[in-house]
């Protein structure tokens, strides 16, 4: 009998891991607890509260799930793999106590002192008097980074010491993300283009995907706020495979070998938010989860089993080698809804869905949900993340977008220029 796996978060990461799943040779029956109206075409939903840690581990053994994979961060800092274990079920991800490298920039600034790791001087305040003199230290420009989650809203990089006081300001007097931003991390400011690079890992062993890039600026060009990722590509051109090595060597490596020691190993995916300086990598942050959008250009190329891959994490005894990849590249378009990333309007119908998978495009759904007369309508700030392969970037660049371009609703708003200026180099 296959096996039951319940797969917790509601957007396009989790709609691509339950693609991916899906495909496994397994083919194992696949529930989703959060879901939308796209993964409810590939998996059967469970109405259950993402916040709610101690109702998913009751219901995980209740409904014989042999697996639960976490997608978000928020379920795995508040502990949810730690509950769904303590109820007897296997749980792909990281403890609580691991979860706090993404959950606390503090906390990861120690653990990457105590391990060696490159990136950049920083000073962790807790008042502005403090904050300003870090900010006279280090100079400028310098990142102010909340200490918490903060839903990708939490970091500020200040040209000027104006800036630095405001963004200091919103967090430790206004209270502004609350108690994440009651601790900061001061980090002087860097330049240089920005990689995501992605390793699932069972507390030893390392299997690294290829690099990612995200484009998180509203705006072509990375103009405009920040969102949560209006677009993805991998592999990055300037980051070969033997790079990537290296880099998992110089970062992840260090980094779970002295979480083993401190009896906190790291399970899931350790992901790595890097810059390449001048001076050499630098790791701006960690998650502990699949990024989103990356996961949507990563696992459409992934040619392990990915099941096999995550049993692996949670039970020991990963392969420590790269995970296997078809040839090529991914790229993807996210399509965003009217007023994204400030006030997203819900509610407009999406038209063009079915043409524009029948290109042979993944079309992940993010924030959606079903509407009148059978209709899916938008229900969040990211609607859709359109992912299509290619032999090189070009190519699947092309077939993202005229996927991409098939859909419409009143109001979209997608990039024109994601893995744009790459397609020579692939
Ligand atoms: P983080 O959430 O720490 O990855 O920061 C969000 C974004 O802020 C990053 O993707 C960078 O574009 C930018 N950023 C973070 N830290 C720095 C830094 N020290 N110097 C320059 N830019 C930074
Ligand atoms: N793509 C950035 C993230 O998942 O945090």
């Amino acid at each position: 009998m296959s096996r039951t796996v319940l797969v917790v978060g509601g957007g396009g990461r989790e709609h691509a891991l339950v693609r991916a799943l899906a495909r496994c040779p397994e083919r194992p029956r696949i529930l989703c607890a959060g879901g939308n109206a796209g993964i409810a075409r590939d998996a059967e939903l469970i109405p259950l509260d993402l916040a709610d840690v101690r109702g998913v581990a009751a219901l995980a053994p209740a409904l014989g799930v042999d697996l639960v994979v976490v997608g978000p961060e928020a379920p795995l800092v508040a502990g949810m793999v730690d509950a769904v274990r303590a109820a007897g079920v296997r749980a792909f991800g990281p403890s609580a106590a691991a979860a706090r490298l993404e959950g606390s920039k503090a906390f990861a600034k120690e653990v990457m002192a105590a391990a060696g790791v490159p990136t950049a001087r920083a000073v962790t305040v807790t008042d502005l008097d403090a904050g300003l003199a870090a900010v006279d230290e280090l100079g400028l420009p310098v990142a102010v980074k909340a200490d918490g989650l903060a839903a990708g809203k939490g970091v500020v990089v200040a040209r000027t010491r104006e800036e630095a006081r405001d963004a200091l300001a919103a967090c430790l007097v206004d209270g502004a993300f609350g108690d994440a931003g009651r601790v900061v991390v001061v980090e002087e400011g860097m330049t240089g283009p920005e990689v995501s690079l992605l390793a699932i890992t069972d507390g030893s062993a390392v299997a690294r995907f290829p690099a990612a890039r995200d484009y998180k600026p509203i705006g072509e060009g990375n103009t405009g706020p920040n969102t949560g990722g209006m677009g993805s590509v991998s592999p990055v051109p300037d980051i070969p495979d033997d790079l990537a090595d290296e880099l998992v060597d110089r970062v992840h490596r260090p980094v779970i070998a002295e979480m083993a020691r401190r009896g906190t190993p790291v399970s899931g995916v350790l992901y790595a938010g890097l810059m390449m300086t001048p001076d050499g990598p630098r790791v701006l942050e960690f998650n502990t989860r699949f990024g989103d959008p990356e996961t949507q250009a990563l696992l459409p190329r992934l040619q392990d089993d990915l099941l096999g891959l995550l049993t692996a994490c949670a039970d020991g005894g990963l392969p420590d080698r790269p995970v296997r990849v078809h040839d090529g590249a991914a790229v993807t378009v996210v399509l965003a809804s009217h007023g994204y990333p400030g006030s997203p309007r819900t509610g407009d119908v999406i038209l063009g869905l079915e043409e524009a998978a029948a290109t042979g495009a993944e079309i992940y759904h993010c924030g959606t949900a079903p509407g009148p007369d059978g209709t899916i309508v938008t229900a969040g700030g990211r609607v859709l993340a359109v992912s299509a392969r290619g032999a090189d970037v070009a190519e699947a660049r092309a077939r993202a977008y005229e996927a991409a371009g098939m859909i419409t609703f009143e109001g979209r708003q997608m990039r024109g220029d994601i893995a744009a200026g790459m397609e020579a180099r692939a």
